[in-house]
């Protein structure tokens, strides 16, 4: 391996072209670069693999000479080398934001939040409340101090919030059977026998945290506040939900002009321990690492549409997953009326609708599955990075070196005998 071969280094470009080994090869090379004014940061060289008589060169330049390196290129593939590769050129490295590659470098966003949790607006129920902005300030101080790898602090709620959380909850779960999709009923009994979920009771986000990371890896994490799209986005490629804590006013138990922990437990929870919502929901995620910003804002309507807004088809009936349905007693019922318009499923269109955020939808889209939706999101276009998430290490791997394709087609080759020796004990 050569020693500077990191293409993703920002502001480097870099090739390898072979030169037969004769004297003054090199120096022919050479003075193709010093023509066009190319200062060449690195140089190495070593014998090619692939024809004894050859030599390889390794060069780095500075990308303000990108233009004049495609004349050195198409000097060298002209009249010295049959074999020039470009490392580095078409990556864009310089352009691409900063992404979390550590699922311990989501303990950032705790710094970039838009606007802390305890920070109301002048319309919000509890504006006027000192103890409830004061209790608000406690949760949002805990997310705000909460690193990766610690347990989520376990909170008393008081009566009055048993209180206003037993109304949600008692209200809720009578449309559930009827309204919600097969996997939420699924899942739902299995939340009140492991983690707590009652009427008198707010579970906590602990509890449901490690319940979830037995199902399908996914974990919470509590939030001080809003996040930008592109972080809470980044948060899903780790199988992170960034969760709040506090519960809504208690004055207007029905009402929420924010998510809160009843939006969070009962609308998305359920959906995050069904393994094929999970991966769907990780593969928006995984989409919004370093893509551009107007691909996010794209990410973030389709995520409204479906993880927050979402229908299904199950058998013969449309049934409700997104969790701002699952956690509205007045938009789960009318979603499914004749009221609302319903159109399939598209990420080229859905990802383009514009919406309204303080008022019932006047558009939902109904997928065809969970699978069929994942299958329509991933996106493969040449602005985009590959990546893939790595479980064991819990870190993204941007596929963009030859090595790294190697240790997937090893993943997948080992996973590949296990499969077939699975089929050939049942055949
Ligand atoms: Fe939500």
């Amino acid at each position: 391996m050569y020693l500077e071969e990191q293409p993703t280094k920002a502001g480097v470009l870099s090739c390898i072209f072979s030169l037969k080994e004769e004297v003054g090869a090199l120096a022919k090379a050479l003075r193709l670069f010093e023509e066009k004014g190319i200062n060449l940061m690195h140089i190495e060289s070593r014998p090619s693999r692939m024809n004894k008589e050859e030599f390889e060169f390794f060069v780095s330049v500075d990308t303000t000479c990108s233009k004049a390196l495609d004349e050195v290129i198409n000097g060298l593939r002209t009249q010295i080398s049959g074999h020039v590769h470009e490392l580095s050129r078409s990556k864009k490295s310089d352009t691409v934001p900063w992404f979390p590659k550590q699922i311990q470098e989501l303990d950032r966003f705790a710094n970039q939040i838009l606007s802390y949790g305890s920070e109301l607006d002048s319309d919000h129920p509890g504006f006027i409340d000192p103890v409830y902005r004061a209790r608000r300030k406690e949760f949002a101080d805990i997310a705000y101090n909460y690193k990766h790898g610690e347990p989520i602090p376990r909170v008393e709620y008081t009566e009055d919030e048993k209180k206003t959380w037993g109304v949600v909850f008692r209200e809720l779960k009578t449309l559930y059977p009827k309204y919600a999709c097969r996997e939420h009923n699924r899942v739902f009994p299995l939340l009140e026998k492991y983690c707590g979920y009652r009427q008198d009771n707010i579970p906590q986000l602990e509890d449901i945290s490690r319940y979830l990371r037995s199902c399908t890896g996914f974990r919470l994490r509590p939030v001080a506040g809003l996040l930008s799209s592109r972080d809470f986005l980044a948060g899903l490629a780790f199988r992170v939900f960034h969760s709040t804590q506090y519960i809504r006013h208690g004055s207007q138990p029905m009402y929420t002009p924010e998510p809160d922990i009843c939006h969070e437990l009962l609308g998305h929870v359920p959906l995050f321990a069904d393994p094929g919502f999970a991966q769907f929901s990780q593969e928006i995620g995984l989409a919004s690492l370093g893509a551009p910003d107007n691909f996010i804002e794209k990410l973030a309507t389709v995520y409204w549409f479906t993880v927050e807004f979402g229908l299904c088809k199950q058998g013969s009936e449309v049934r409700a997953y997104g969790a701002g349905l699952l956690s509205s007693f007045g938009e789960l019922q009318y979603c499914l009326s004749d009221k609302p318009k319903i159109l399939p499923f598209d990420p080229e269109k859905t990802s383009v609708q514009k919406y309204p955020i303080t008022e019932f939808q006047p558009i939902y889209f109904v997928a065809e599955s969970f699978e069929d939706a994942k299958e329509k999101v991933r996106y493969g276009g040449d602005d985009l990075l590959t990546v893939r998430y790595n479980a064991y290490t819990q870190s993204i791997e941007v596929l963009d070196s030859t090595q790294q394709l190697r240790n997937l087609a090893s993943w997948i080759s080992s996973d590949m005998g296990i499969l077939c020796n699975a089929l050939q004990k049942m055949d």
